[in-house]
């Protein structure tokens, strides 16, 4: 009975110390008695403010949990010469203060009250990509719960370092990382969570960034490590914010006009080579390539060399080519119509294989310039054939005169030389084609070449 009784006794002064220590562990808890009849009580939150400086945990050996999450509002630049990221966002960061508490019950029902965020213990939560000092507005505010649940949120713009690689300059995607993580607390003082998932902080992101800015948020990914430095271990949570740069802009003002250029350069080859005017518009062509070229470089990126500048060399190389081949040609049209060079016999019987002409009497001057068309008119370099064909009497009327020796001869001699000024002219056709022919082949290579790593 005795014994039953000092056992009920013991249990109860158990409960009492139990009770006793509890209240020792809620010593924190405010007393907001009267706040909802005179407002707010500045002392009696002074004991918390006053600790400020201290993580806010009772027992030190256990980390403090600081979730954090962002929106991404903007993506206001990319420097691709200072390999740099400017964004803005709202960084939210919640942990449980365990000096502040109160019994909303006793506090006419205050649940949240928010306070500023100077009187508080805020984690010291940087982006390790930094390379601006932090701009954050003072005065900021943070919002407390009854139970010590801390909301703060504070906007930062960010001018963050990222290895920004323009080789597919303007459609291009670039991932920029955003490390979050504390200077001084290591793991065993603070560890970091995610308060959102990482689909919502897009979700919200994507919503927020509907500006008509460069730059089209493509995805957020997130990875949690643990960062060993030799002065401890660091909690650390990295996002991958994928972006994708709108080359609506950059097809219009660079590869539009670049392309309209270039084809004008490749159908000049219809010109036709006798006439003095292919060289003079190609070298326009030229001109107006460059000019274009000059206004483009401020639009192009300010470092490295994207595929679009390698793009707009070969297009203006091929100009030039196209410049040389013209006056290549007229070079050997001259010196066709001039003074021909005696043909190697390979190239004459190649000529005439292509044309399959036959050999035969004065008939074959007018038979191998026939497909031609070789008019005085369309040959203004042509000054002595054209005498010469002046002279030739035509082949009936020689017919008619009985063809005197010596006449016969001379015709004979101007009826050759005028086939060698044909079959030069017939060459200097066949090159052109021939090189029209390269410069097309050697274009359509480059562009699919450039198409196809553009698409990749
Ligand atoms: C809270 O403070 C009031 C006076 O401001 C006092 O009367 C009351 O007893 C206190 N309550 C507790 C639980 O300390
Ligand atoms: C503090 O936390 C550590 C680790 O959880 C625990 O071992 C220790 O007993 C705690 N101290 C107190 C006084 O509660
Ligand atoms: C932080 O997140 C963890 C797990 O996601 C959760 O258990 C914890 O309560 C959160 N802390 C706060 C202050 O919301
Ligand atoms: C960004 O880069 C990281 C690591 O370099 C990679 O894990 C991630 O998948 C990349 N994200 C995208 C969208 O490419």
């Amino acid at each position: 009975m005795e014994r039953g009784w000092l056992h009920q006794e013991r249990f109860l002064l158990g409960l009492i110390l139990y009770l006793l220590l509890q209240g020792r562990g809620d010593s924190f808890t405010i007393n907001c008695s009267g706040f909802d009849q005179h407002g707010v009580d500045p002392a009696a939150f002074q004991a918390a403010f006053d600790r400020k400086a201290f993580r806010p945990v009772v027992n030190y050996s256990i980390p403090i949990q600081v979730n954090i999450s962002f929106t991404l509002s903007a993506i206001l630049e990319l420097n691709e010469q200072l390999q740099l990221m400017t964004s803005f966002l709202w960084l939210n960061m919640i942990w449980y203060n365990q000096f502040i508490r109160w019994n909303p019950a006793e506090c006419g029902g205050i649940r949240t009250l928010s306070i500023v965020a100077e009187n508080l213990w805020i984690p010291d939560i940087f982006i390790q990509e930094f390379m601006d000092v932090d701009q954050t507005p003072t005065g900021l505010m943070a919002y407390v719960n009854s139970d010590g649940r801390v909301k703060y949120d504070k906007p930062m713009q960010v001018v963050s370092i990222c290895n920004l690689d323009i080789f597919y300059f303007p459609f291009d995607e670039q991932n920029c990382t955003l490390s979050f993580s504390s200077f001084i607390y290591t793991v065993e003082n603070m560890v970091l969570g995610m308060e959102k998932e990482v689909w919502e902080i897009l979700n919200t992101s994507q919503n927020l960034i509907q500006s008509k800015g460069e730059w089209v948020l493509l995805g957020i990914h997130q990875r949690a490590l643990k960062m060993t430095l030799d002065t401890g271990q660091y909690d650390q949570i990295i996002f991958y914010v994928a972006i994708r740069r709108k080359p609506t802009l950059y097809v219009i003002n660079l590869l539009v006009p670049s392309s309209f250029l270039i084809a004008i350069d490749a159908l000049s080859f219809y010109l036709p080579a006798e006439s003095q005017t292919r060289a003079p518009f190609k070298m326009t062509l030229l001109l107006g390539y460059n000019v274009f070229l000059l206004m483009m470089n401020d639009i192009l990126p300010d470092s490295g060399t994207p595929l679009i500048s390698i793009y707009f060399a070969l297009c203006l190389s091929m100009m030039v080519l196209s410049l040389l081949e013209t006056i290549f040609i007229s070079y050997l049209l001259h010196l066709a119509t001039t003074q021909p060079p005696p043909m190697p016999r390979w190239l004459h019987s190649l000529l005439l294989h292509g044309t399959r002409a036959t050999r035969c009497c004065p008939t074959v001057p007018q038979k191998g310039t026939k497909g031609l068309d070789l008019t005085p008119a369309h040959l203004p370099g042509l000054k002595e054939p054209v005498e010469l064909v002046g002279t030739v009497p035509d082949p009936r009327e020689a017919d008619l005169r009985g063809c005197p020796g010596s006449t016969v001869a001379r015709q004979e001699d101007e009826a050759q030389k005028l086939q060698l000024v044909g079959l030069w002219v017939q060459f200097s056709h066949m090159m052109d084609t021939l090189l029209f022919r390269l410069y097309l082949l050697f274009m359509a290579t480059f562009v699919i070449t450039v198409i196809v790593l553009w698409n990749t």
